[in-house]
């Protein structure tokens, strides 16, 4: 058997005797600490939200190119200097939207096997080869940068987790009370992310579409998280003065900075949350960003556009998304991401740093000259990227 066999096998057999131990006839005490048990425990009950969950990203990003060669989307045939690996060398694809990375096996890092990823990645937009950490790459394995916030059931003592990919229990908690529970005790035994409080539900997407560090390991993840807890108690989110991931005035630059953007948003403050817009068991409506309804027609939903004034009254016809939420942010190339403050960004913000995209950016004129008309009707303090908001209690510290 190959390396990757033993470690899956490893990882099998642990959840196999979770199952028994768990299963053991007689055995119903319930009320222990409940541990992960993975997806496809869920399946049979859950048929609809299992089914839904595999058309969305989060079931995708992971995959073994030999039980799915579709999903190798790298070209390895075309010759690459940037390339210097094959497709024999990749244990896992990684990333199916913006980007593919691969990930090799190594037994270096811990005992229950780990992964490296290769020094170069796919970027899908543009099907270019670019270099990924092309120095560093022997240094970084996947339970040490990555494994949180891609794995699902990850704590200290098993960083590599039960499941890769965004599994069912990476938002609903460990399931094994609850796949074990009887009666009345099921749905009291399981987080349903919507009846928590608004800010700890949030919580829930935040700890992964977001950036920062563990407290107690460092680690770039909150790793013993679980669904429900307040995410601040073990977890520190990165400062917006941080240049290597946000622009100046704290507009983001890098992908999933989701939930920093947006508890510095008016709906934050309003309850308004990442299941407020999103669907999480299926790909949403004419969209495979898992929006509840397309387009603009979101935002409409629940703002009435009634007395249209100033911009909005040149631009009725015009996409709150492409204003409210520029694509100033790359996953791999520039302005793939949108930033989620829903603020308006100003051609002001193109003037002081020309990588910045702005909100008027669909006109040919220069940002100089479009701030000028900017000015004139939204007026000088009127770009919401610098206005103030009380953001809700941070986390630093
Ligand atoms: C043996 C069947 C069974 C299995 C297996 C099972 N569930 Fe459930 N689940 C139920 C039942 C029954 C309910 C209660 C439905 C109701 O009250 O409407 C429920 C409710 C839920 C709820 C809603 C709870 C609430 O408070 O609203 C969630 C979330 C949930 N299950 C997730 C899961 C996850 C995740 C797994 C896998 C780890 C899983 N279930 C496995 C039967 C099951
Ligand atoms: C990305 C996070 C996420 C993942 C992954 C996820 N869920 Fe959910 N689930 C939620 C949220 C948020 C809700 C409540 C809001 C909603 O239903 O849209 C929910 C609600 C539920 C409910 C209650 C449905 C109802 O109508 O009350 C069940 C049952 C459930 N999930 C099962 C599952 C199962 C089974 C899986 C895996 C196949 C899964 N979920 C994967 C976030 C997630
Ligand atoms: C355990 C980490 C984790 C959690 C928890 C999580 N996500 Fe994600 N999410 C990811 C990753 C990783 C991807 C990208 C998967 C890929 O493409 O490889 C993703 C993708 C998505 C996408 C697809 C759009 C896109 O292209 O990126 C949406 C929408 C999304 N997440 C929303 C949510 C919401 C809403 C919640 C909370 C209910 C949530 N996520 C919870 C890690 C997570
Ligand atoms: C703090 C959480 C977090 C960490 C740590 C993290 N990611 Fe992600 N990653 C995400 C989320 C969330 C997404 C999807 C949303 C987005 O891109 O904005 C994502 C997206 C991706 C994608 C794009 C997927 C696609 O379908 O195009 C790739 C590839 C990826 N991550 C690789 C990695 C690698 C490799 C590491 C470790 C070096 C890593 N990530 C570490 C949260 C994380
Ligand atoms: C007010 C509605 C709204 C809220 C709240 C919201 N989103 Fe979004 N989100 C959107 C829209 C609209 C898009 C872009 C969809 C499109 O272009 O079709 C999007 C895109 C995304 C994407 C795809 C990658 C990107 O940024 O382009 C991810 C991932 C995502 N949101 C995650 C989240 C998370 C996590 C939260 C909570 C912290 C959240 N969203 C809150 C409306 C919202
Ligand atoms: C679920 C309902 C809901 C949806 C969907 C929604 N919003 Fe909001 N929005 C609110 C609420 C509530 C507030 C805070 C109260 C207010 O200012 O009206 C708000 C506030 C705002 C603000 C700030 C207003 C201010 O005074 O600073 C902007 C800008 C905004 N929303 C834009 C959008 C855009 C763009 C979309 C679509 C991507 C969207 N909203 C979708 C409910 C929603
Ligand atoms: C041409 C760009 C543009 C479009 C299109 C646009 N907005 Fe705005 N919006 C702005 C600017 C600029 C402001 C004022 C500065 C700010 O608050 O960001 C604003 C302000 C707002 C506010 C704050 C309250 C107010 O009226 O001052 C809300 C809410 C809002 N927009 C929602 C929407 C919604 C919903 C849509 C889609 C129906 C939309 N906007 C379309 C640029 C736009």
């Amino acid at each position: 058997m190959d390396k990757r066999g033993r470690l899956w096998l490893f990882v099998a057999t642990a959840v196999v005797l979770i199952g028994i131990i768990g299963c053991a006839p007689g055995e119903r005490e319930v009320s222990g600490t409940p541990t992960f048990v993975g997806s496809n425990e869920c399946r049979t009950c859950h048929a609809r939200e299992y089914q839904g969950w595999l058309e969305t990203l989060h079931s995708q990003g992971i995959q073994d190119p030999e039980a799915n060669p579709k999903a190798v989307m790298g070209d390895f045939d075309v010759e690459s200097d940037v390339r210097t690996f094959s497709l024999n060398d990749v244990a896992y694809i990684f990333g199916v939207q913006w980007k593919q990375r691969y990930l090799t096996e190594t037994t270096d890092s811990a005992e229950q096997g780990d992964f490296l990823i290769l020094p170069a990645q796919y970027n899908l937009a543009t099907n270019q080869w670019k270099p990924y950490e092309a120095e560093a790459w022997q240094t970084r394995p996947f339970t040490q940068k990555c494994s949180g916030c891609h794995a699902t059931g990850v704590t200290n003592d098993r960083l590599l987790g039960v499941e890769m990919n965004v599994g069912c229990e990476a938002c609903h908690g460990p399931g094994s009370n609850h796949v074990e529970g009887e009666g009345r005790e099921r749905p009291r035994s399981i987080v349903n992310p919507a009846k928590l409080p608004s800010d700890i539900g949030a919580m829930v997407c935040g700890r992964c579409h977001s950036r920062g560090s563990d407290r107690e390991s460092n680690l770039p993840f909150a790793v013993n998280y679980i669904p429900g807890e307040y995410l601040f108690n073990t977890f520190t989110l990165l400062e917006t003065t941080d240049t290597e991931h946000f622009f100046p005035d704290g507009l983001s630059k890098a992908h999933h900075l989701h939930y920093i953007d947006w508890r510095q948003s008016a709906h934050a403050l309003h309850g308004v949350t990442c299941m407020s817009c999103h669907t999480v068991h299926s790909t949403g409506v004419n969209n495979k960003l898992q929006t509840k309804l397309p387009g603009s027609t979101l935002c409409r939903s629940c703002h009435e556009m009634n007395q249209p004034t100033r911009i909005h009254a040149i631009h009725s016809f015009g996409s709150c998304i492409e204003c409210h939420m520029v694509r100033t942010a790359k996953s791999a190339v520039e302005g793939d991401i949108h930033i989620h403050t829903f603020k308006t960004v100003s051609p002001a913000e193109t003037v002081a740093d020309p990588n910045v995209r702005n909100s008027c950016s669909c006109h040919p004129a220069s940002a100089q000259e479009m701030q000028a008309i900017y000015e004139q009707t939204v007026g000088a303090a009127g770009s919401s990227a610098t206005r103030e908001l009380t953001p809700p209690q941070t986390g630093g510290s």
